[in-house]
């Protein structure tokens, strides 16, 4: 049996649509699918399979989420996105910040990822910690990915750049840091990114996914979809009262 999603009403479905329209001519005049990728990637990555906490719940948006170390610089893409935010009070933050990468991926190349609405906002957030350093990995497994999908998701330091003062690390993944493409160049890489290629089961993948784009866009959008609804029960069980 495939996922149920949540009955939003119409009302709300128009809205996505008008949303994403949005966004998209803002994300393109600003320059900024990077960060909001990146935005919506730590907002959903704090889950927590075992104790069903953190996610893509909105509550990145808050102070205390926004002050954990790892999101250093992502105010930057909560205020850039709120002007958008505020004219479509029916969306919940949680929908509004995956829609945002959602489209951050797909007006820069990428591959288009389906996006179901429904996400409730939680009030709140994740204790600190939950992200990957960038000198440590593994805890995808703790977000209840697998490693085709930890590969694939890592093929988002395709677009966008480290930024000193927020990360401590410096430059551009490639030359091209606002497409979105397959076959990193590896101008820099963190520690994790390297971690990869040492790795005797995600090396494989990393080849793969270097030499045939295709492969990489269908495992990137099935991993990226994934990310954007962990721990969100979306399986609907049939009340026939109803
Ligand atoms: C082991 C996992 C990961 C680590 C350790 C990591 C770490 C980092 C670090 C240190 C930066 C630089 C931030 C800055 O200085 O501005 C960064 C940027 C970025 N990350 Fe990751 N990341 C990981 C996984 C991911 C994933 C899964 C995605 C998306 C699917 C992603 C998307 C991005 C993007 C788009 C940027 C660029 C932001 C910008 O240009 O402003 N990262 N990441």
């Amino acid at each position: 049996m495939g996922k149920c999603y949540p009955k939003v009403s119409e009302e709300c479905q128009k809205a996505v649509v008008k949303c994403k329209r949005k966004l998209r001519g803002l994300i393109a005049e600003k320059h900024c699918a990077p960060i909001v990728l990146r935005l919506a990637w730590h907002a959903a990555g704090t889950y927590d399979v075992k104790t069903k906490t953190g996610g893509p719940f909105g509550t990145i948006r808050h102070p205390q989420e926004l002050a954990h170390e790892a999101n250093n610089g992502l105010d930057i893409a909560v205020r850039i996105l709120e002007p958008i935010k505020e004219k479509f009070p029916i969306l919940a933050y949680a929908d509004f910040y995956q829609l945002a990468g959602v489209v951050a991926v797909e007006i820069t190349g990428g591959p288009e990822i389906p996006f179901h609405p429904g996400r409730p906002d939680k009030t709140d957030p994740p204790p600190e910690g939950r992200l990957p350093e960038a000198t440590k990995g593994d805890v995808f497994g703790r977000m209840g990915l697998c490693d085709k999908d930890i590969v694939a998701l890592s093929g988002g330091h395709t677009l966008g750049r480290c930024h000193k003062e927020r990360s401590g690390f410096e430059g551009a993944w490639t030359s091209n840091p606002l497409i979105f493409c397959g076959g990193k160049e590896g101008l820099i890489q963190l520690p994790t990114d390297k971690a990869l290629l040492e790795d005797p089961i995600f090396r494989p993948l990393v080849e793969k996914y270097a030499a045939d784009e295709d492969a990489f866009f269908d495992d990137y959008a099935e991993a990226h979809l994934k990310l954007s609804e962990l721990g969100v029960s979306y399986y609907v069980p049939f009340h026939p009262k109803q």
